[in-house]
């Protein structure tokens, strides 16, 4: 079955138009050593390589400066970014940044990392109150108000495709809540992407990234589309979550499709090096895909679930604090919100699980939230995820603080197909508790 054709009609006073920003990308084994060359393309002279400090002592980052050196760039190295960063350790990077003066900034790590350089560039070259940037109704979402200094992305492990998007997310530590800055201009100038940087990672790990990457290129497959919102009125106000649109939709496919192919195999054998490399690939797929329409609900709920965590320590992960991965913070909503917006677009619903390798012959709309929700459920069981929201520590009487921090997220559920009103958010967490 081929998603819906009608998907994109356009309506009257509504959008007409779609942008596409492409990700400048190299992809491939020992790429890191191209860094120092592309440094300098970029006319990089002063440079600054942000990692955190387990990556510091892994060979990436020694390659990634080894290649500076050689094209006569000596980089100074900040290894102080906290994994799951604050808005007290985006400073901390900002100002470091501010106070090094660098005409250029390195990446080399996970989101974490990505996004901790993203807001230190941005800090440090158009100066603010920190909640100016941040997104609304959190912060005031205020314009970034010129180019950042180029940025290299080099990421370390096969997820969140922060490398590709212009967005940077951390806990506003003073609201107990995850929030993001999304701004274009924070989407790093180029990205050098090593699949075998994952090789080394922990089984959770992989499994926790593999599903953000699902719910990546699902939530944006099946997202409003663009054509349901109202125009700008000025193209510099069309928003980097514009929607599903058809360019979009051809990474959200190959991204779904590598994942119903790979994924479970990426988790369970370390030494399967052909799964993690199209791991990899379909992480920047769905990267370049979710970061010109959007990701909705799942993505919106899992911001309390993450902030709100009490004792959760999953394996493969530091131990010191509580945390919940990003990726299963997103994965253990999903299955319920898919049950609720299928019957938005049941065709994308029905044809996004086909992708993932759910057998869809004979089924009919009224089918495609159980098809979609049963072939995640069977995947997250396989591959180790927590069973639900209650999975990672939480009870019924915390739906309501849940729900509190989600209907924060508006930028995110107006990308839903569907709207979605604070009551549902709650009748979202209740369902996503067990699935099993
Ligand atoms: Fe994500």
């Amino acid at each position: 079955m081929s998603c819906c054709h009608n998907y994109y009609l356009a309506d009257e006073g509504k959008e007409s138009v779609f942008t596409v920003d492409i990700s400048s990308i190299s992809f491939g084994h020992g790429v890191l050593k191209e860094a120092g060359e592309h440094a300098r393309e970029l006319g990089m002279s002063r440079v600054a390589i942000f990692t955190d400090q387990r990556l510091a002592a892994l060979p990436y980052v020694a390659q990634v400066r080894d290649s500076l050196r050689a094209a006569q760039i000596d980089p100074v190295i900040y290894d102080e970014v906290q994994v799951e960063p604050t808005d007290r350790s985006f400073l901390a990077a900002a100002r470091f940044a501010a106070e090094g003066k660098f005409d250029g900034y390195i990446s080399v790590g996970g989101s974490s990392v990505i996004d901790t350089c993203k807001a230190a560039n941005l800090y440090a070259t158009w100066p603010a109150d920190f909640l100016d940037y941040v997104n609304a109704p959190i912060g005031k979402g205020l314009p970034v108000p010129g180019p950042l200094k180029p940025h290299i992305a080099c990421p370390t492990t096969c997820g969140t495709g922060s490398e590709c998007t212009g967005i940077a997310i951390f806990d506003l530590l003073a609201m107990q809540v995850k929030t993001g800055i999304a701004a274009k201009r924070l989407k790093p100038t180029r990205a050098l992407i090593d699949p075998a940087t994952t090789y080394t990672l922990p089984k959770n790990v992989v499994a926790a990234s593999g599903f953000d990457v699902l719910s990546h290129a699902l939530e944006s497959y099946t997202a409003r589309p663009y054509t349901q919102r109202a125009a700008p009125g000025l193209a510099a106000l069309r928003p980097m979550s514009q929607g599903a649109n058809p360019w979009s939709d051809i990474g959200c496919e190959a991204a779904l499709q590598r994942l119903g192919r790979y994924l479970e195999r990426a988790v369970n054998d370390a030494d399967d090096k052909e799964a993690r490399d199209q791991m990899m690939y379909a992480a920047t797929l769905a990267g370049i895909a979710f970061g010109n329409s959007g990701v909705h609900v799942p993505h919106g709920m899992a911001y309390s679930v993450a902030g709100l965590v009490r004792d959760f320590r999953p394996e493969g992960y530091p131990q010191d604090e509580p945390m919940v991965p990003h990726g299963m913070s997103v994965i253990v909503n999903a299955p319920a919100v898919f049950r609720f917006t299928a019957s938005a677009c049941p065709e994308r619903h029905l044809h996004g699980a086909a992708c993932l390798g759910a057998e869809i012959k004979g089924a009919c709309s009224d089918d495609a939230g159980e098809i979609v929700a049963g072939q995640l459920i069977r995947m997250m069981k396989a591959t180790g995820i927590p069973n639900g929201v209650a999975g990672v520590g939480y009870l019924e009487a915390d739906v309501a603080a849940l729900t509190r921090g989600a209907w924060a997220q508006q930028r995110l559920l107006a990308n839903a197909p569907r709207a979605v009103a604070e009551t549902d958010l709650g009748d979202l967490y209740r369902a996503a508790m067990r699935y099993w």
